[in-house]
């Protein structure tokens, strides 16, 4: 990969310094920016013309095609393999969520987990940020996180906290966590653009959006902008899921629900955003509360079979529910058993002709 991004964009046919500077205006500085980019989007922002668009978008992929870091046009279901060999996947923490993923959260992929509010997606997003920087031996992916907060829920404490808890050392976990707070639609669409650049500048292994969808739907309200707000959420995911490929990162999205009053049997409730961020996402998962654990459902998977499993929401970020279970289960055997120390220690106390507040003394002192 390396190799391709250093080929200047100056050196594709057709790019004089008037394109170059239209290009790097628009956030677009290489060869991976320019491949990732559709027609509309460089004619509509950048003003060039559609011929040009054409040529520079197929003079790069041609390009990324030759070096084999994009697939060429017709490929062997062996080199699809090979690829798919580079792929790696990073751990939740909870045993029962990576099973489900069939090991983790998958680099050339996008993830969306959508649910009702404290369904866990933020905490989900929070714990990735952690197990992301783990190595690769350690099940994490090696490298930095790009969070993309659009709802002004990121907690730098939370992460500290989860660090802390598995003690991780805090000041290196934070430091390689880059945020981006979004607060508009259009924001949100600059930042996307601007991705490529990002990544590969702070050494980029997982995206977080949390959420896709909330600026848009606050933003483009009502039946006359609804096709305006689905055109422009499509950029956006199929920008983030040809990113997810180019660059081999995993891509976390969160969404949330809306009710859906044709269901008669079963839940009312499904993912915002319609068909077009459900159809981008390469997996898309349910996040449903059930009691004090959370259900994780597998909706829509191109090789996973549906499943569901439960997750625990920790101090230590995402966990299983068999581990608190333990811990509580475990907490609860030892104050019992502190409780039945005690009274035999009272009792024999009683019995002692050993001064009461010498034995008072030496209880407190413990
Ligand atoms: P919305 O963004 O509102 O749609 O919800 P969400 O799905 O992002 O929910 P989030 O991930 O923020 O989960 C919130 C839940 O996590 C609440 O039930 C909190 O009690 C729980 N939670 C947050 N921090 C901690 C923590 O430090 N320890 C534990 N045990 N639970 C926590
Ligand atoms: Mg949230």
């Amino acid at each position: 990969m390396s190799e391709a991004i250093e080929v200047d964009i100056s050196d594709l046919p057709g790019v004089g310094p008037a394109t170059r500077a239209k290009l790097e205006a628009g956030g677009i500085t290489t060869i991976l920016d320019l491949a990732a980019s559709t027609v509309n989007e460089l004619v509509d922002n950048l003003g060039l013309t559609d011929e040009t668009a054409h040529n520079l978008i197929f003079e790069s992929q041609r390009l990324l095609r030759e070096k084999g870091i994009l697939e060429k046009d017709l490929v062997s279901a062996q080199e699809l393999f090979d690829r798919r060999a580079q792929m790696v996947r990073c751990t939740t923490f909870s045993k029962n969520l990576d099973n489900l993923f069939l090991g983790g959260i998958e680099t050339q992929a996008v993830t969306e987990f959508y649910g009702e509010f404290g369904s866990g997606k933020t905490q989900i997003c929070h714990t990735l940020c952690i197990s992301a920087q783990l190595p690769v031996e350690e099940r994490g992916l090696a490298g930095g996180v790009l969070y993309i907060d659009t709802e002004s829920t990121f907690r730098p404490e939370r992460i500290a906290q989860i660090a802390k808890t598995r003690s991780m050392n805090t000041d290196t976990m934070l430091s390689n966590i880059h945020v981006a707070k979004v607060y508009n639609a259009s924001h949100l669409e600059l930042i996307i653009k601007a991705l490529g650049n990002l990544i590969q500048q702070n050494g980029i292994k997982l995206v977080v959006v949390d959420s896709i969808i909330s600026l848009h739907r606050a933003e483009f309200v009502g039946r006359g902008t609804l096709s305006e707000r689905q055109q422009k959420l499509n950029g956006i995911m199929h920008r983030l899921k040809r990113i997810a490929e180019i660059y081999n990162i995993a891509v976390v999205i969160t969404n949330q629900v809306q009710a859906s009053p044709d269901t008669f049997f079963g839940d009312p409730t499904k993912a915002a955003g319609g068909n077009i961020i459900g159809h981008a996402s390469t997996y898309r998962v349910y996040l449903r509360k059930a009691g004090q654990e959370r259900k994780a459902i597998m909706i829509d998977s191109p090789c996973h079979p549906y499943g569901d499993t439960n997750f625990m929401i920790t101090e230590g970020g995402i966990g299983d529910p068999e581990e608190s279970t333990k811990k509580s289960t475990a907490s609860w055997k030892s104050s019992k058993a502190a409780v039945a120390e005690k009274a035999e220690k009272s009792s024999s106390k009683k019995a002692s002709s050993k001064s009461d507040n010498e034995e008072e003394d030496s209880e407190a002192a413990e």
